[in-house]
């Protein structure tokens, strides 16, 4: 049975790992203030010790530990009446519970993948949920057709709440269409992040990833963009980031409990793009040696390209000599209300790949092994 929004909540609040912790995100249709009660802390949205309220995404870093130990969390909320500054009011607090399931197993672990879902909501949520709650929702970017508007902001929010109920572990990666419009800038307050960084790792139980982040898909000089990216020098300080994750391996992917490592990005960088798409062969290379050498993916999981098909190591899409599969899903059609994508289940040494449409219907099963 589905769990009903409270009033106050635009959708649920979204359980995302980011580095070693959770970040739980929960967008608001009133100025309100909040903190989230787990264990025994109390977390709060707060700025310098000022409780923000003017925000309609407030955010919450919990340590994993302590909310996979816990498995519940407490939303509490005080809407405004009139933040004055002295005897400001607020209506009576508002508390919502919601039940949180910690990747606790190392087999049959099973991620629904969304990407490119470019506004669409009920398709991909339909996809999504075909086999019942996945363990991990994966939204791998071009959410929204841009970043134009808060309606727009609210896709991540509405697909999260829909799947997870704010129940399951999810990951956001960032998408090229992600980069346009006038809140794009701000995207970080809209989105999990890294300390203001859109590529991290996450850890979610046995599961270690990094998510990388192209930016745009074309050189930054490209008309389409009016001067308005930068994304050269920013996935210059990427490669610098890789670099840190790799002197950083036994906290990160060696670190104990690791079973699984996967490559999460929106574009499918170990391909070589036909023009205007042709861009960053050094960097992308650079990116894919250091993969290669040091962290040893067994799956890179991407979108983009709106096709479901699988690039294998030394196939035609394999420009940089990749030694892992890239599973690259999901196709939406707007105006068929269609949307059709991954499922991956990880198996101690293999990963079954199933690609389904919204409607149920099987379109392809790849096995791979790990
Ligand atoms: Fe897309």
């Amino acid at each position: 049975m589905k769990l009903a929004v409270p009033e106050l909540l635009y959708t649920h609040p979204t359980v995302f790992a980011v580095g070693k912790d959770y970040q739980i995100m929960v967008p608001v249709k009133r100025d309100t203030l909040m903190s989230v009660k787990c264990g025994d802390e109390e977390y709060f949205d707060d700025s310098n010790g000022i409780m923000r309220s003017k925000c309609m995404i407030h955010r919450f870093n919990l340590p994993q530990a302590v909310l996979d130990e816990a498995k519940e969390y407490t939303l509490c909320c005080r809407p405004i009446i009139d933040r004055k500054p002295y005897f400001p009011e607020t209506e009576d607090l508002q508390t919502f519970t919601y039940a949180f399931c910690p990747l606790e197993k190392t087999q049959d672990i099973r991620i629904a993948h969304l990407s490119d879902t470019h506004g669409l909501v009920e398709p991909p949520v339909a996809r999504a949920l075909l086999d019942g709650k996945p363990d991990i929702l994966l939204l791998n970017g071009d959410i929204a057709d841009h970043s134009g508007n808060e309606e727009n902001m609210l896709v991540l929010f509405r697909l999260a709440s829909a799947v997870a109920e704010g129940g399951v572990p999810c990951v956001f990666s960032r998408g090229n269409h992600d980069l346009r419009g006038a809140l794009a800038e701000r995207l970080e307050q809209y989105t999990p992040n890294a300390n203001g960084n859109s590529y991290y790792t996450f850890r979610i139980g046995c599961v270690w990833g990094v998510v990388l982040d192209c930016g745009e898909d074309k050189v930054d000089e490209h008309e389409e963009y009016g001067h308005t990216v930068c994304c050269h020098a920013f996935r210059k300080r990427e490669t610098a980031f890789l670099e840190q994750v790799i002197a950083d391996a036994a906290q990160e992917y060696a670190a104990d409990g690791v079973k699984y490592r996967l490559v999460v990005s929106h574009v499918p960088f170990t391909r070589h793009n036909r023009p205007p798409f042709d861009i960053e062969f050094d960097i992308f290379d650079r990116w894919v040696s250091l993969l290669r050498e040091h962290v040893k993916p067994q799956l890179m999981l991407c979108g983009h390209v709106h096709k479901n098909v699988l690039y294998l190591p030394l196939g035609e899409n394999d420009a940089h000599g990749q030694q892992w599969p890239v599973v690259v899903a999901s196709v939406p059609k707007k105006d068929e209300a269609y949307f059709s994508g991954a499922h991956i289940t990880l198996n101690a040494d293999s990963a079954t790949v199933e690609i389904k449409d919204n409607a149920d219907n099987l379109l392809d099963t790849w096995v791979l092994k790990l």
